[in-house]
């Protein structure tokens, strides 16, 4: 059974096969931003099987020189470290470019004699790592020919078995999702199949299980005694920029809350699994996304909000309203912010409020699950407002300025008893420095030794999908109606505070305590 990575020692041991990892969508944006960047970077640091080679597939002819020249701009725009000339030609040697349309059988053939090829080239097997990284127009083709021309099985049952990263979105809703897991469960075991949520792959949120997990302080009072709230916020201060064709047929719920607002959800609910296989953890994120209630959708008190945005100031800078956007359709009922108020059933979380929200072009960007405790049960320090008991904050920031911060009350100094809430801070990047792994590194490093802790599993995607679906149904019926509006650079619609204030909370996050 596959344990979790956790050292370079584990990884040495593990002797990653020789792997081809194939690119569909190579000439995509997501290519050179984040997947070469995370390849090369992975080769700096000797993590990549000793031989490792690169075909990118893409629909448009081009030769493996012109492929290469475009890799190594990307590289220079967008790695985190520089790529030395050394570096570089040990790579190169290794790259492909495969040219072919995705829903042609004998362009994927074509594929299987190169890969083949290339193992006879070593004289050794090679495990094939595919990436679907297309728009998800073509996933279905894409899984359908790798099962037809014998890719997908290649290897079956030996440690060079493929393995199929399958980028997001996964599914628009419910029936799409369940669709999409039949075409790969058809073709692949589920062993082999990896289906990205690139949240999971941030530091941070690696890290949110060992401060649940490794610190005895938490767990005790990680329940319904003690909690009175969890907010997770996801903001983002851009808008859609040259996205709004993809992004006006999404919307916020479908782009961050399904995916990886949700997971942030089921990282914090979750009960602690029995050891670190991927099987333990994801089983226990299952079983905390199926405890969430359906939510109260219709009716004078709906737990969900959702709105787009108007222009305003995002950082002193004039920005335009969603509608006025490139590509968006003027009749858009799009929402470029949703805000909900979810439950779990169960006997850890019974009646604590989780509260989620995600946006565009909100006041900056940020990500923060926001752990708020009861009050203190005797009030001993008066109602006065010098003596205010603040409730204990523990705010877990995912980025940016990473790290951890506990709010608690103390005295301030002086001859009267004054209370003032005061920070436990630490931050990654005084601690540790800043050179940390992107998340795509430690994706594809996991992928490629087949740890699927960090990847969605079916089951996973289906249970987030079947809590969202009615929503989106409901929303979908009523068009614009119901789609409130906030002005650019803002938190958000008024509606989203009104979620809380029922329960006497507010949203933290954007708040000063300082
Ligand atoms: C992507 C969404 O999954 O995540 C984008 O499609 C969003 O709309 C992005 O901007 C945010 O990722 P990050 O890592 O910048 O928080």
């Amino acid at each position: 059974m596959i344990e979790s990575i956790h050292t370079k020692e584990d990884l040495a041991e593990r002797k990653t096969p020789p792997t081809i990892i194939v690119i569909f969508g190579a000439s995509g944006d997501l290519t050179a931003r984040k997947l070469v960047p995370a390849i090369f970077n992975l080769s700096k640091d000797n993590l990549l099987p000793n031989k490792c080679f690169l075909i990118g597939y893409g629909r448009s002819s081009m030769s493996d020189e012109v492929f290469k020249d475009e890799l190594k701009l990307a590289l220079k725009s967008f790695s985190r470290r520089e790529i030395h000339e050394l570096q570089w030609n040990q790579l190169e040697k290794n790259i492909f470019f495969h040219a072919g349309p995705y829903d042609d059988l004998s362009s994927f053939n074509k594929l299987e004699e190169k890969i083949t090829s290339l193992e006879k080239g070593i004289s050794s097997k090679a495990q094939c790592l595919f990436y679907i990284s297309t728009p998800p127009g073509v996933f279905k083709p894409i899984l359908e020919n790798l099962g037809e021309s014998g890719l997908a099985r290649r290897n079956r049952g030996t440690n060079t078995a493929s393995k199929v990263i399958i980028e997001k979105p996964f599914g628009h809703d419910l029936e799409s999702a369940h669709e999409l897991n039949l075409v790969i469960n058809k073709r692949f075991d589920e062993s082999q199949v990896f289906r990205i949520d690139h949240y999971l792959g941030k530091e941070t949120v690696q890290s949110l299980l060992v401060q649940r997990f490794a610190n005895s302080i938490f767990e005790p009072v990680w329940n319904r005694n003690y909690v009175s709230s969890v907010q997770i916020t996801v903001s983002e201060d851009l808008g859609v920029g040259t996205r709004g064709g993809y992004y006006d047929r999404s919307g916020a719920l479908r782009d961050m809350i399904q995916n990886h607002v949700m997971q942030l959800l089921a990282l914090t609910a979750m009960e602690p699994p029995s050891s670190l296989n991927p099987e333990s953890i994801r089983d226990e994120k299952v079983k905390a996304l199926k405890a969430l209630k359906p939510l109260a959708i219709y009716g004078e008190n709906p737990e969900v909000v959702r709105a787009s945005y108007a222009a305003g100031l995002v950082g002193g800078k004039p920005a335009k309203a969603y509608l006025d956007e490139e590509g968006i359709p003027e009749d858009s009922f799009t929402e470029t912010y949703a805000a909900l108020r979810l439950y779990l059933d169960n006997w850890r979380w019974k009646g604590v409020p989780f509260y989620l929200r995600s946006g565009k072009r909100l006041a900056m960007k940020a990500s923060e699950i926001v752990v708020q405790f009861t009050r203190p049960p005797a009030i001993l320090f008066g109602q006065d407002s010098r003596f205010r008991v603040s409730p204990n904050l523990l705010v877990i920031r995912i980025q940016p300025n990473e790290g951890v911060t506990l709010y608690l009350n103390s005295k301030t100094p002086g001859l009267e008893t004054k209370l003032q809430p005061i920070k436990l801070e630490f931050g990654y990047e005084t601690t540790f420095g800043s050179d940390t792994p992107e998340a795509y590194e430690r994706l594809i490093l996991d992928a490629l030794n087949g740890d699927g802790t960090l990847f969605i599993r079916g089951d996973e995607a289906e249970t987030s999908w079947g809590l969202l679906t009615p929503v989106l149904e409901h929303w979908a019926s009523q068009r614009s109606h119901g789609l409130e509006s906030y002005a650019s650079g803002t938190w958000g619609p008024l509606e989203a505070d009104k979620l809380l204030l029922e329960s006497g909370h507010e949203w933290i996050t954007g708040k000063s305590y300082d």
